[in-house]
């Protein structure tokens, strides 16, 4: 039997190049030698914008749109909404039973959160339960492996706290998952921060090609290098340069250091040619998304048929579940 993956994004709308290495390239990978869950956690979005849920729905589909367009495949894998499995509510308040406070304020991501978003009351008990939620969405499918980026492990950790504590109380009901963590290169956005929406420095999936090339002539260089005719290093240097490695191959690259060392290439030029290859690798994803998107039924359709196979599953470990806990004899 295929071990069981499965992973979820929140809704945050259009995905950017980011996400796509970042995530998907490696869910893509996983559909293949897995059987893999793959979903949008949209509940979690409504702990953080609980003001505004009007915003989610248009977001599913959007980003629903994006997995489709780069390649997460719905006859490999089951693509589906969390708010769509009721279940996910129930087991997360069963697991907020056991659940101590204690673990979840020592959370990292808890602190870090509310500094970050000072204009949002984060001191909500939806947000508290973050992880109590991550760990009903990864246990409901019995998964034995969780991709997730770094900042995700202490919620992978609190995960197999609260497995084992279930386990402990009331039988072997789940097995406790491991994260898989996902290697991401180097990705830096249009101003050398982390490429993230918040930020404005996002180059999108489904950008035109004439924003893309609007974008890179935005994007920042090495800034130590002035003048074209001064010399520079872009590969201790060079923020641009970590998409040139990605885009571009590597013989080129190679050159390209060269020029740049030697001053004979401008930073104009060599952003321009960074573009038409960046053009040049979205054009397959632009147009498979731009057939998706006419289809106006299908991204629903994919999302029913998801649901309909993450509900047989989800049943299932529910009658688990309430088995363990109410077939209990006084001891
Ligand atoms: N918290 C995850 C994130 O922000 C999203 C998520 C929700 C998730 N439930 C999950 C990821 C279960 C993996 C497994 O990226």
């Amino acid at each position: 039997m295929k071990q069981r993956v499965l992973s979820g994004m929140r809704p945050s709308g259009k995905l950017h190049l980011g996400h796509l290495h970042g995530v998907l390239d490696n869910w893509k990978k996983l559909q293949e030698a897995y059987d893999s869950f793959f979903f949008v956690a949209d509940w979690h979005a409504l702990t953080t914008n609980y003001e505004t849920p009007y915003t989610i729905p248009q977001n599913i589909s959007e980003m629903v749109l994006d997995w489709l367009a780069v390649g997460i495949d719905p006859e490999k894998a089951t693509i589906f909404v969390q708010s769509d499995l009721k279940t996910h509510a129930e087991l997360h308040l069963l697991l907020s039973m056991i659940t101590p406070v204690s673990w979840l304020e020592r959370n990292p991501t808890y602190k870090e959160q509310q500094e970050q978003l000072k204009e949002k009351d984060l001191a909500t008990y939806g947000f508290l339960g973050y992880p109590v939620l991550q760990a009903a969405d990864i246990i409901m499918y019995k998964a034995n492996k969780v991709p997730v980026g770094v900042d995700q492990l202490p919620h992978v950790e609190l995960t197999r706290e609260i497995t084992r504590r279930f386990n402990y109380l009331y039988g072997e009901v789940f097995p406790v998952p491991d994260a898989l963590l996902t290697e991401v290169p180097k990705l830096p956005g249009l101003d050398g921060r982390k490429m993230s929406k918040s930020y404005g420095n996002s180059i999108f999936l489904s950008d035109s090609p004439d924003a893309i090339r609007a974008k890179l002539k935005t994007m920042v260089t090495d800034t130590e290098r002035p003048m074209k005719n001064d010399p520079g290093d872009p590969e201790k240097r060079c923020v641009a340069f970590n998409l040139h490695k990605l885009y571009l191959p590597k013989s080129r690259c190679e050159e390209i250091v060269t020029d740049c060392k030697a001053a004979k290439l401008g930073c104009v030029a060599c952003k321009k040619e960074l573009a038409e290859a960046i053009v040049s690798f979205l054009a397959p994803v632009h147009e498979r998304r731009k057939a998706f998107a006419k289809k106006a039924s299908l991204v629903i359709n994919v999302l029913q048929e998801g649901a309909r196979r993450a509900m047989t599953v989800s049943e299932k470990t529910m009658s688990d579940v309430r088995e363990a806990l109410w077939s209990q004899h006084v001891r």
